[in-house]
């Protein structure tokens, strides 16, 4: 079974059998504007069978184009992997941000491959907004990686899915919410203020979503970190949660850190 595209930073893939506990029954639609390596969408796909509309967006282009290219050009993604070297994997990070947020399948092959052979499987950026992960093990398996892909295709081109290149607000700006609606929030964490340009500013829009939300009787559930969390969100359910860092897969400090899962319901 596919579980996610790619790990991905703050990815939720070790914590989804926990969240998938929060889920309500008899959603019809399922929403989810920060998806990231989609973990968490993933699972609501084979949770929610008779859900009519699954919404996924993100602000990362880059993101968005390997699951577009993933859903309609899986040939041209693949031979664009199959054609990579790890010993020209600076040369290929060079081209890669030359074309970045290109939209077309060698791109997505490319970021592919070069999350499968980065250090940690990370995307991390500097401040020119390059990707600038550094090398690390050589990409492997590319057999069965090539399955989970082509799985991973065809789920994408179920005609429930609509995969959008969207910021939080536009995408929940044109939503027809209703009584069963679900939306799944993993924004970049208040923790560390303003991780990926994303401020205080940003968190307060997105409160006054749930609030919106709640009003108008859809179901939310958000993923957050910092100790802003419990005035911010007073009025809606907060568990706090322990959890291990991870990096890619692997989980990198012994420590736990505290998060907070927030809802309405
Ligand atoms: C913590 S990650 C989500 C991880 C995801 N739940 C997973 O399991 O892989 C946060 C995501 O929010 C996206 N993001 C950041 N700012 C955004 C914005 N203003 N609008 C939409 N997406 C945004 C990032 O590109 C990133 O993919």
């Amino acid at each position: 079974m596919v579980n996610n595209l790619m790990p991905w930073v703050g990815g939720k893939y070790r914590l989804r059998k926990q969240i998938l506990k929060y889920f309500i029954e008899d959603v019809k639609q399922y929403v989810e504007p920060f998806v990231g390596g989609g973990s968490v969408f993933l699972m609501a796909y084979s949770t929610f069978k008779e859900c009519n509309d699954f919404i996924l967006s993100d602000n990362n282009a880059n993101l968005i184009n390997a699951y577009c290219q993933i859903r309609d050009n899986l040939s041209e993604v693949i031979k664009t992997i199959q054609l990579l070297e790890h010993e020209r994997y600076y040369e290929i990070r060079k081209q890669f941000n030359s074309s970045f947020n290109e939209c077309s399948p060698q791109q997505a092959g490319t970021m592919l491959w070069l999350m499968g052979s980065c250090f940690g499987g990370v995307w991390c950026l500097n401040k020119k907004g390059e990707f600038n992960t550094a090398k690390a093990r050589k990409f492997k398996n590319k057999i069965k990686y090539f399955k989970r892909l082509q799985e991973l295709s065809t789920i994408l081109q179920d005609p429930r899915i609509k995969i959008l290149h969207q910021d939080f607000h536009v995408t929940l700006n044109n939503i027809d919410i209703k009584p069963n609606s679900f939306f799944f929030f993993d924004p970049p964490y208040i923790k560390g203020g303003g991780f990926l340009g994303f401020g205080i500013q940003h968190h307060e829009l997105l409160l006054d979503w749930c609030k919106y939300l709640n009003e108008m009787g859809a179901c939310w559930l958000m993923s957050n970190a910092g100790d802003e969390i419990e005035t911010m969100y007073i009025d809606f359910i907060i568990d706090k949660k322990w959890v291990q860092r991870t990096c890619g897969y692997s989980i990198i400090s012994k420590n736990f850190t505290k998060e907070y899962w927030i809802r309405n319901r």
